[in-house]
């Protein structure tokens, strides 16, 4: 099997590369491509030098599985294309919402692989992957009717560039030295933004509207999801507060035992001091932990509770990893 990444030097790209040497796929020949001022660099995987090369002269024929994880506008540009030469798996958020587009979370709806009409299979938004993958087991129990969501979201969801920014910007100002913003509408060390990518007419943000749509094409259409998105000074994983309503009525211990059961899903939830999972602890890591579950008591049937899970690995890498691991079993019947 020959494979390619497109983006192969970003965060999802590089992390792509970790997930592909511990999963040990059946890689005959792997193509890194990027854009031309990263053209020629070396890229390291399974101790052998790889050059990058540049997307604008790469021939799409040469692998039969191409991730993309270079942004919208080249998976607008290219994948298409592409999609006639290579199976497509697409990090960006371009065909997620398409019709002919299969949006996958292998533990959630693995049987959607069956559905591909363009050749391109769509990896979900890196929050929306640790959601339904919490979301699912509870909602096969008990109906899920309604989530309430906050996200307490690193700034790696953004890219390398605003990694770098918010380690400057700590630096400056903590050096009581003055800050300027380049990839976030505000100063985003020692502070909040309750802000991730547009303002859609409503007053949602795009970032929102992608949880609450993406969710709905994954797991279930008639759950109804209300998102509040907030960007944070941590560099890597993401967090959420859920609030859920079901319809049926449940268990704190039937919950507990479900979420353990469930394939990705880790709960540590010991209710006291340091007896939850922070998003420095998550990092590195493939589960999606839970922590914090207790019943919500001014409403029937409701739970609150905390996820948390490495953006860069469920929401991404680890996932369409996952994804092309369903093709290759597909495709050997
Ligand atoms: N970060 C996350 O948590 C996350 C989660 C889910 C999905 N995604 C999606 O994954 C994609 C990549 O995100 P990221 O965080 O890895 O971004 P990133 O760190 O900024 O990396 C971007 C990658 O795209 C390449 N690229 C940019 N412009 C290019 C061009 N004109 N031609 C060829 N290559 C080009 C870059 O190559 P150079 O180094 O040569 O510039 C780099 O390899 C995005 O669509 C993002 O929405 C990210």
């Amino acid at each position: 099997m020959n494979i390619a990444i497109v983006g192969a030097t970003g965060n999802v790209g590089r992390k792509m590369l970790e997930v592909l040497e511990q999963k040990k796929l059946p890689i005959d020949q792997l193509y890194l491509v990027a854009s031309a001022k990263s053209a020629g660099q070396k890229l390291i995987f399974n101790s052998k030098e790889y050059e990058v090369c540049n997307l604008e002269t790469y021939d799409f024929s040469k692998a039969e599985i191409t991730f993309f994880a270079a942004g919208g506008k080249i998976s607008e540009r290219y994948a298409e294309k592409a999609a006639k030469l290579s199976t497509i798996i697409d990090n960006s958020s371009f065909f997620r919402m398409d019709k002919a587009v299969p949006l996958i979370v292998p533990q959630v709806n693995p049987e959607a692989i069956n559905d591909l009409k363009k050749n391109i299979i769509a990896n979900p938004n890196c929050s929306t992957a640790q959601l339904v993958i919490v979301l699912k087991p509870l909602h096969d129990e008990f109906d899920i009717k309604r989530v309430v969501i906050s996200t307490y979201q690193s700034v790696s969801g953004g890219g390398k560039a605003p990694m770098e920014e918010l380690i400057e910007q700590t630096k400056l100002s903590l050096d009581n030295k003055k800050i300027k913003s380049k990839n976030f509408t505000k100063q985003i060390a020692f502070n909040a933004i309750p802000h991730i990518d547009v303002f859609v007419d409503d007053g949602y943000t795009k970032e929102e509207l992608k949880m609450v749509n993406e969710t709905k094409k994954i797991l279930d259409k008639k759950i109804e999801l209300t998102a509040t998105c907030v960007r944070i000074p941590v560099l890597v994983s993401h967090a959420e507060s859920l609030n859920i309503e079901f319809e049926k009525s449940f268990s704190l211990e039937k919950i507990r035992s479900l979420l353990n059961n469930a394939v990705g899903c880790e709960v540590y939830d010991k209710r006291e001091d340091g007896g939850y999972i922070t998003p420095l602890e998550a990092e590195g890591k493939n589960e999606t932990y839970i922590s914090r579950i207790r019943e919500d008591k001014t409403k029937k049937n409701s739970i609150n509770l905390w996820i948390v899970s490495d953006n860069l690995l469920r929401g991404a890498a680890l996932n369409a990893v996952e994804i092309a691991e369903l093709l290759i079993k597909k495709k050997n019947g």
